[in-house]
């Protein structure tokens, strides 16, 4: 497997939890495969991780799964020896990553310091991290890109999600300083997608309760419907290949046109 063709390695990939349902990591790591590259997909998840990998292989693309817990700089260096080992090269990395708990789901005086500081080792830390131990092996590429998975969320405030704001502006910036810092050899981008469909937030709903809740959430977009995790990985997919070759240092929107919707009625 050393060698040969382009890699690209995609964190938190693994498929959604139950019954490996849609997830953005996993679709993005699918359509990369399609697209012709040796895929490392990274998750803490095991199984779903696994899953990801016998879909690509399905379909006739090559792909590995590796465990690790991308908050950790040992977990993250593990990564680095591993692709090098493996591969000997990464062309394309994907920072996608985010965690979620019950506990972050508050304003700044409510949320605890600690879940505060561990939210942001894994939705902003774990981001610059892996771009950190990356770079070198990026560099030799010679036409490498990094995408980070932001959220309309870095541009607007939902209430009683501060630190997941913070991070995704945080993730904006680091992009763009990315962008600045290693140009030419390696273009940095980020995706900012508006609420997509995801298995791990369907799960616990009913069918009716999911089919109210998306119709609530598709009235506040253009396009009438919520984002479907493909729709996310076809711009990721146009970031990493030749054809965005002039793209550096973007924030692009995916939102079906929320962010520019003004829904007030007269
Ligand atoms: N779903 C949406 O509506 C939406 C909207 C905007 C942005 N996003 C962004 O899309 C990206 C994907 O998230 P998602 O919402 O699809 O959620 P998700 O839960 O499906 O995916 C997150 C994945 O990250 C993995 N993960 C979490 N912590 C990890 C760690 N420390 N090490 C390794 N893996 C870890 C999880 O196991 C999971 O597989 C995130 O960056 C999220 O902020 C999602």
């Amino acid at each position: 497997m050393k060698g040969g063709s382009r890699v690209a390695l995609v964190t938190g990939s693994a498929m959604g939890y139950k019954d490996y349902g849609p997830s953005i990591g996993g679709a993005i790591a699918i359509r990369l495969a399609r697209d012709g590259y040796k895929l490392v997909v990274v998750d803490m998840l095991r199984a779903a991780g696994e899953r990801t990998v016998e879909i690509i292989k399905g379909a006739g693309g090559d792909a590995i799964f590796v465990r690790a817990d991308v908050s950790l700089t040992k977990d993250i260096k593990m990564l680095v020896s591993f692709v090098k080992k493996n591969f000997g090269r990464l062309d394309c990395l994907v920072n996608n990553v985010a965690r979620y708990s019950p506990g972050m789901l508050k304003s700044a005086s409510e949320i605890s310091e600690r879940e505060w500081y561990k939210t942001l080792d894994v939705n902003l830390n774990s981001y610059f991290k892996m771009s950190k131990y990356f770079i070198p092996l990026l560099l030799k590429s010679g036409f490498s890109t990094i995408i980070n998975i932001s959220s309309i969320e870095s541009m607007s405030a939902l209430p009683n999600f501060s630190v997941y704001s913070v991070s995704k502006s945080a993730i904006n910036s680091l992009t763009r300083t990315l962008a600045v810092d290693y140009a030419p050899m390696i273009r940095s981008n980020a995706v900012l997608p508006g609420f997509v469909r995801i298995a791990n937030s369907e799960n616990g709903r009913t069918p009716s309760q999911l089919k109210g809740w998306y119709s609530k959430i598709s009235r506040q977009y253009p396009l009438k419907r919520v984002c479907e995790v493909e729709e996310i990985a076809s711009v990721v997919s146009f970031l990493a290949s030749k054809e965005s070759s002039y793209i550096n240092g973007q924030t692009i929107i995916v939102d079906g046109g929320k962010s520019i919707f003004d829904f007030h009625e007269f």
